[in-house]
């Protein structure tokens, strides 16, 4: 028998009977939004480094490094093992994953990669990137969307600097002998190792530093915490914000697992650890109605994001489904008239006035002075689309006649 292989990134993948990768997922692999300049979940990723790297800083450096160029295949002992999932929870079924294989999967959380970073030696990240999840495609579910999730541990004396008789452990837990302890989480206000003035500071801390974000992003929203489960972490809440008269959970979180922290950093720590949803934030904070759209290659989208200010209020303002349509224009200039001195927006208003409402940008392409005659030349890229239906070019060929005849008569230019 022969195995069957499958090369990921130029790494050869023997495949088995858990094999469910597609084609179609594994294009999109290397696509990683999140870094895109201009697009939403870029700029959201941005504000929330922004955040934590200003926020959380040790004589000027950051606390927090950010990982966010992972790579997305694990094995299921990142994926689950590390984390405390037990064998058959339902997180692990192979509906609901992208298996490469019986051990290797698309990560279905960013939180895969917190047991090798904090084995690493690391106390303080942040670990950004797609997650991968089989689900419908409707507005709200797209088979991969991308997280940031986080880390933040301290030691006794950074929890308590000024109280040397409070305790991170109960004093029947020997930190340095884990094995030797059985950690319940029975108690729904904290782990049985931990004490509980470290618990609730901890989870204080955590609740402040969140809603801290939530506050820099939104302002003033509503929001409640709810408690949560999660294998990996407790006590464990999740964050959800009030928007568009639904409640939107955007976040989980907890205190790590001691088991988990022990076994792979620091034995003398607490931690806290989240996970947030970048798409859905993004579709809350600039009413982005469907999150297909943060896939879309459209400029009629993406000229919504791109080049705008990080903090700028920006509410998207839907685009027709229909498709564009682009055509140019470019033009000398009259002798008196230099790139300089020529009003593009005179122009840009000929082009809506004649256009109309097919028009839905403009953007110059190029710029040139010709070496001996010194004449200038512009080229203007304008995109039609109808908001109704599909324009047809020879339509939209005679608007653009229209608006060629109009700046020759308006701007005495030469058509080219
Ligand atoms: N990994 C969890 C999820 O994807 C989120 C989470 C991260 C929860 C870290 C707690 C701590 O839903």
């Amino acid at each position: 028998k022969t195995d069957s292989k499958l090369s990921i990134n130029g790494t050869e993948f023997v495949t088995d009977d858990y094999t469910n990768v597609t084609p179609k997922i594994l294009s999109y692999l290397n696509r990683n939004l999140h870094l895109d300049k201009g697009n939403p979940l870029s700029m959201v990723r941005q504000r929330i480094v922004n955040y934590f790297y200003s926020s959380f800083t040790h004589r000027g450096s950051p606390d927090f490094s950010v990982y966010d160029n992972l790579s997305p295949i694990v094995s299921t002992k990142q994926n689950f093992d590390d984390l405390l999932i037990p064998l058959d929870h339902p997180s692990r079924v192979k509906s609901d994953c992208y298996y490469v294989n019986r051990s290797t999967l698309l990560r279905a959380h960013m939180t895969a990669h917190q047991s090798e970073l904090l084995r690493s030696g690391l106390d303080n990240f942040l670990m950004i990137g797609p997650v991968y999840r089989r689900d419908e495609i409707d507005s709200t579910h797209f088979p991969i969307f991308h997280q940031v999730d986080a880390v933040r541990s301290q030691r006794r004396d950074q929890l308590f600097p000024k109280n040397e008789d409070l305790e991170l452990f109960e004093p029947t837990f020997d930190p340095t002998k884990p094995h030797t302890f059985t950690n319940s989480i029975s108690d729904p206000t904290k782990q049985s190792c931990h004490t509980l003035e470290a618990t609730k500071l901890i989870e204080h801390q955590l609740k402040d530093h969140l809603l801290g974000l939530i506050k820099v992003l939104f302002g003033d929203i509503k929001y409640r915490w709810v408690d949560a489960y999660f294998p990996f972490t407790h006590p464990s809440w999740e964050l959800e914000i009030y928007y568009n008269n639904n409640w939107l959970e955007v976040l989980g979180c907890g205190v790590v697992r001691n088991e988990i922290l022990a076994k792979a950093g620091p034995n003398n720590s607490i931690a806290y650890a989240f996970g947030l949803g970048l798409e859905r934030l993004a579709m809350a904070l600039y009413k982005i109605p469907d999150i297909r759209l943060m896939w879309s290659n459209d400029s009629g989208f993406l000229s919504q994001f791109q080049n705008k200010d990080l903090n700028a209020k920006i509410t998207y303002k839907p685009v027709s489904v229909y498709p564009q349509c682009t055509n140019d224009i470019s033009f000398w200039l009259p002798g008196h008239l230099s790139i300089d001195t020529f009003m593009s927006n005179d122009f840009y208003d000929l082009v809506r006035d004649v256009g109309g409402d097919i028009v839905e940008q403009v953007k110059l392409k190029d710029k040139f002075e010709h070496p001996k005659s010194k004449k200038h030349s512009l080229c203007y890229s304008i995109v039609y689309r109808h908001l109704e239906r599909t324009l047809t070019q020879a339509e939209v060929n005679r608007v653009h006649k229209e608006i060629e005849t109009a700046a020759i008569s308006a701007f005495n230019v030469v058509i080219r």
